[in-house]
């Protein structure tokens, strides 16, 4: 059966613009965080605290979490992938810690630089003072189906890595369909291993939607008691570091979908409507969600 509750994280502000090529200003991403944050979203990934040269779009972190009104009903979280990330991200703010980290070598090379076993000491240096500071940490795996370098990734790698964040102290884990490639048979057996070591409730997708097979594989998931998805308005992202990856699953069409199914979320679609309009007038272009241009035409 499906859950009669599902809980979207809006990683807009973060996976949505760190592709872009247009500088959206600090203002605009506060303001625009403001809008998202009185939607009903319960948590906000609003930026990144990353080598700057590598995401420049999000190099104003520190500034946009100073200036952002916290809702006290949202959790607001970043990436953070060292211990000079954390100490940033703690200045500025933050309820959540997302490290993050890829099943797939080659991938985790381009985009953190390191090879996965180089990774692990360094991830486990930032949950361990994350979690001291009172923080929830989350561990993003990327890659978790199809590389585009290797390939297929196989469950048995994905759940090592599951295994290596859990035991360093993550509170859960995210599971990322990085170039969005993915078929629900995928999902299936990547699930029907990990359900078998880890409870749903540590489980969260993220989905892209390279090939329109996101909202699909969402119904897959919740078959399999999966609530928790990632997602960002009008379907904006990508990973600059993994070439061919379209942008995210659509908060948009994912709330259409819920709806229809009649499983409450506690967003307001009107809302988000708006807060989608908003950045999409700054980024000067089309949004892909179909969700979002048919309220928009409507
Ligand atoms: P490194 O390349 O190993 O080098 O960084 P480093 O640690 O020696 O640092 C190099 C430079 O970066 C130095 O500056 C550092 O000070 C600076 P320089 O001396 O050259 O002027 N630096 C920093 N500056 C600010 N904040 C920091 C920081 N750390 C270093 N925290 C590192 C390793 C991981 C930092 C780097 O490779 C990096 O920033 N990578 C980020 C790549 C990225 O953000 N990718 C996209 C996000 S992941 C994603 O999209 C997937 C996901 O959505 C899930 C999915 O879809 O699958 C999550
Ligand atoms: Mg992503």
């Amino acid at each position: 059966s499906l859950p009669s509750y599902v809980q979207l994280k809006e990683v807009g502000p973060r996976d949505g613009l760190q592709n872009e090529k247009s500088w959206i200003t600090t203002e605009d991403k506060v303001n625009w965080i403001n809008m998202l944050s009185t939607s009903g979203i319960k948590e906000i990934e609003y930026s990144s605290f990353v080598n700057p040269k590598m995401i420049p779009a999000l190099s104003d972190a520190r500034e946009v979490g100073k200036r952002i009104i916290r809702n006290p009903d949202v959790k607001y979280s970043a990436l953070v992938p060292n211990i000079k990330g954390l100490e940033y991200a703690l200045e500025a703010g933050i309820d959540g810690a997302s490290v993050f980290m890829s099943a797939s070598e080659t991938h985790n090379q381009k985009n953190i630089n390191k090879s996965i076993q180089d990774t692990y000491p360094v991830l486990d240096k930032v949950i361990v003072e994350a979690k001291q500071a009172g923080k929830h940490v989350t561990g993003y795996i990327s890659t978790v189906f199809d590389c585009p370098y290797e390939g297929k990734i196989s469950p048995e790698k994905v759940l090592d890595v599951c295994d290596k964040l859990i035991e360093s102290g993550v509170d859960d884990l995210s599971l990322g369909d990085t170039i969005g490639t993915a078929v629900p048979t995928q999902v299936e057996q990547l699930l029907e291993l990990l359900l078998q070591h880890y409870p749903k409730e540590k489980l969260i997708l993220h989905f892209h939607d390279t090939r329109g097979m996101a909202i699909a594989n969402i119904m897959t998931a919740m078959h399999y008691g999966i609530y928790r998805f990632d997602s960002t308005i009008g379907g904006l992202g990508g990973c600059p570091y993994a070439p061919g990856a379209a942008g995210n699953v659509a908060t948009n069409d994912v709330l259409y979908l819920l709806e229809g199914l009649g499983i409450n979320t506690g967003i307001d679609e009107k809302k988000l409507q708006e807060a989608g309009v908003f950045i999409q007038n700054k980024l000067n272009k089309t949004l892909p969600s179909r969700s979002l241009a048919y309220l928009k035409n409507a």
